[in-house]
């Protein structure tokens, strides 16, 4: 398996989990490194709110022995505040500090931060210093191509990030204006990578092992950043080691594994979250598992389930029918899972 480093940090595989705000905290974390991911994220905590105590903020920091190498990712605009908010979670276990200048949603930039960075280049690379005088782990930052097509400055910021100090530099190869949507520039990602000595993590339509493998192939970066890719998909990551190995796409994982791996989904939700919370952040969870198979009024039903059993229960019901056995043999449907659904137009990057 290809290693790679970020700082002095190693990791096991160059397939990592992208940050997903609502969606990597610590169930999904630890279920998709079962499956190979080699870093994961918990999702974007404001620095403001961890400088508040925020109760939201620490559940989003917690990890255990297994949730390893970690990333924590921080969202902010102010230096000292973002600083203010290292002292806060000084205690914390994490292996790499993040900063999003990434994030595309609209009352996020217009705070100026996530990809309102873009737009500050100085500023920008203040921050970056900062928390790299701040903390004893690598950082790295997110940014994307630039705010919008006139103004791409993706090769300016890497190379400010590099020289205030980051250790590594992470792209979704789209524009702030582009959201989710239109093409990935991997030219641009290409020549951030050609322009960097620290490595470059690209992001960006990740859905897929052979989309995947174009991301290396088309830019020669040194890692990957899954993200949409994973969402009732945690097998991505071992299959893309496979391809990478073989050349060869394994077929969809059987029915009984998907099942298995939804219940150990569930448990891992209601250990962390509780029963009740558990069981209705699966909802949306079930849902990504479960698209596509043409049986409305079990996926319905899973939108009002209240309680582990009845939850279950769906779960047993959805995968008994032979019929159902819908994945076996279907060809990767990793890009069509990922178009037309609700996070595409407003979430976090
Ligand atoms: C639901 C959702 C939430 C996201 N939240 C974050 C986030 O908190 N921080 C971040 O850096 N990126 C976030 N992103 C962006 C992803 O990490 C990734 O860069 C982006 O989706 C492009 O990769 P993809 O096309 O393979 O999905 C989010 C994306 C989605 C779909």
């Amino acid at each position: 398996m290809l290693m790679f480093s970020i700082g002095n940090l190693t990791l096991p595989s160059p397939f990592l989990l992208s940050p997903m705000a609502g969606i990597t905290d610590l169930p999904f974390r630890l279920l998709n490194r079962s499956f190979g991911c080699g870093l994961a994220f918990t999702e974007m905590i404001g620095a403001s709110s961890v400088a508040h105590g925020s109760k939201y903020a620490s559940k989003m920091l917690s990890t255990t022995a297994e949730d390893r190498p970690l990333g924590i990712q921080i969202l902010g605009h102010d230096s000292e505040v973002i600083k203010r908010s290292l002292e806060m979670i000084s205690g914390a276990v994490f292996d790499i500090l993040d900063l999003n200048a990434a994030c595309p949603v609209k009352k996020v930039v217009s705070k100026g931060e996530g990809a309102g960075l873009l737009k500050e280049p100085v500023r920008f690379e203040k921050i970056v210093k900062g928390m790299v005088e701040a903390v004893p782990v690598p950082v790295t930052v997110k940014i994307r191509t630039g705010w919008d097509e006139t103004s791409v400055n993706a090769v300016e910021m890497a190379l400010r990030a590099e020289q205030a100090g980051a250790r590594g530099l992470f792209i979704h190869g789209r524009t702030r204006i582009q959201k989710y949507s239109g093409r990935v520039d991997y030219d641009i990602i290409g020549e951030v990578k050609k322009a960097l000595k620290i490595p470059v993590i690209a992001s960006g339509d990740a859905l897929t092992p052979d989309l995947v493998k174009k991301l290396f192939d088309e830019t020669g970066c040194d890692a990957v950043a899954v993200a949409r890719g994973a969402l009732g998909n945690p097998w991505i990551f071992r299959r893309t080691a496979e391809y990478l190995k073989s050349g060869r796409i394994a077929p969809s994982p059987h029915v009984h594994e998907i099942a298995d791996t939804m219940r150990r989904h569930l448990s891992l939700n209601i250990a962390f979250h509780g029963e009740r919370t558990g069981v209705i952040l699966f909802r949306k969870f079930f849902a990504y598992y479960t698209r596509g198979i043409p049986l409305k009024a079990l996926t319905e039903s899973a939108v009002l389930a209240k309680t582990p059993d009845q939850m279950v229960r769906l779960i047993d019901e959805l995968w008994r029918d032979p019929v159902l056995n819908w994945r076996r043999g279907q060809k990767d449907s990793g890009m069509s899972q990922a178009k037309g659904s609700a996070f595409e137009s407003e979430s976090g990057d």
